[in-house]
């Protein structure tokens, strides 16, 4: 998938739109030889490469380094990036220089958190004609106000309010909706009430299409098991075996052998 157009054009076909974060050259080398659709320079790189405690810690600079290094390894592949924390809120000549670098960086497209008061800097750079991928329910750059990382919409006063930044947010021009942590019934309502396409994260199996932090999929971090999250590898246990295999290779002289010596 290269352009916004993929997208639409997918949900107008009913097929489902796969998307994963990525933040470094030697992952995006190895997803562009896979068949997902779509990659995002997420600002959970601050929590998944950082070690930071939410994606508060994303920083401009933080950002342009983890989608420059992506974009030196993508090929053919639509590339999203994440506006980091506040940056939408300092006015719009900070917005309008961020999404400048981004673009320029190799971005083809922003995503920026929540709707309501953002919609006005959000239609801003749609008409500026940089494409922006909304992104509602769990927002995590709000998870000091949330109180946590929560599902949301689960009473009929949130799940409504949430219906209506979707439809904000395509009224907008936005090209596309992140839908996080929501109940699976509120998504399909949300993705049946709009023509953009829904791309949930714990949202259910009703949205458009799927979104997972690649490093949760491969099973990196052993203590985060939510119940949203499929592993398709235990990657934490296979490298932790590999490097004590190579320790113990080293250590009984067994790596080099003759084949792998000059
Ligand atoms: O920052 C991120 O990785 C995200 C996705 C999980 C949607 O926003």
């Amino acid at each position: 998938m290269k352009t916004i157009n993929d997208f639409k054009l997918k949900k107008t076909e009913g097929i489902p739109i796969s998307l994963i974060t990525c933040y470094d050259y030697w992952s995006a080398q190895i997803i562009s030889e896979t068949d997902i659709d779509a990659v995002l320079v997420g600002d959970s790189a601050a929590m998944v490469m950082h070690g930071f405690e939410s994606t508060v810690n994303a920083e401009i600079e933080m950002m342009s380094y983890h989608l420059a290094a992506v974009k030196r390894g993508l090929k053919n592949k639509l590339l999203i990036a994440d506006l980091p924390f506040l940056v939408h809120r300092k006015g719009d000549q900070h917005v309008t220089e961020t999404v400048d670098r981004f673009m320029k960086l190799g971005a083809n497209a922003i995503k920026i958190e929540g709707a309501g008061s953002n919609i006005k800097i959000i239609s801003h750079i749609v008409n500026s004609g940089v494409p922006v991928m909304g992104h509602i329910g769990l927002m995590p750059q709000s998870v000091n106000s949330i109180g946590g990382f929560l599902v949301q919409g689960k009473d009929d006063e949130s799940s409504k309010r949430i219906i209506d930044e979707a439809k904000s947010l395509e009224d907008a021009g936005c090209f596309s909706i992140v839908l996080e942590l929501i109940p699976a019934q509120l998504a399909k309502e949300i993705t049946e009430s709009i023509n953009i396409p829904t791309i949930g994260i714990g949202a259910g199996s009703y949205t458009s299409g799927q979104i997972l932090v690649l490093q949760d999929l491969l099973g990196m971090n052993k203590d985060f098991n939510p119940k949203f999250l499929r592993k398709y590898l235990d990657g934490f246990e296979l490298i932790k075996n590999s490097l004590n295999k190579y320790n113990s290779d080293v250590k009984n002289k067994l790596f080099p052998n003759d084949l792998e010596s000059f």
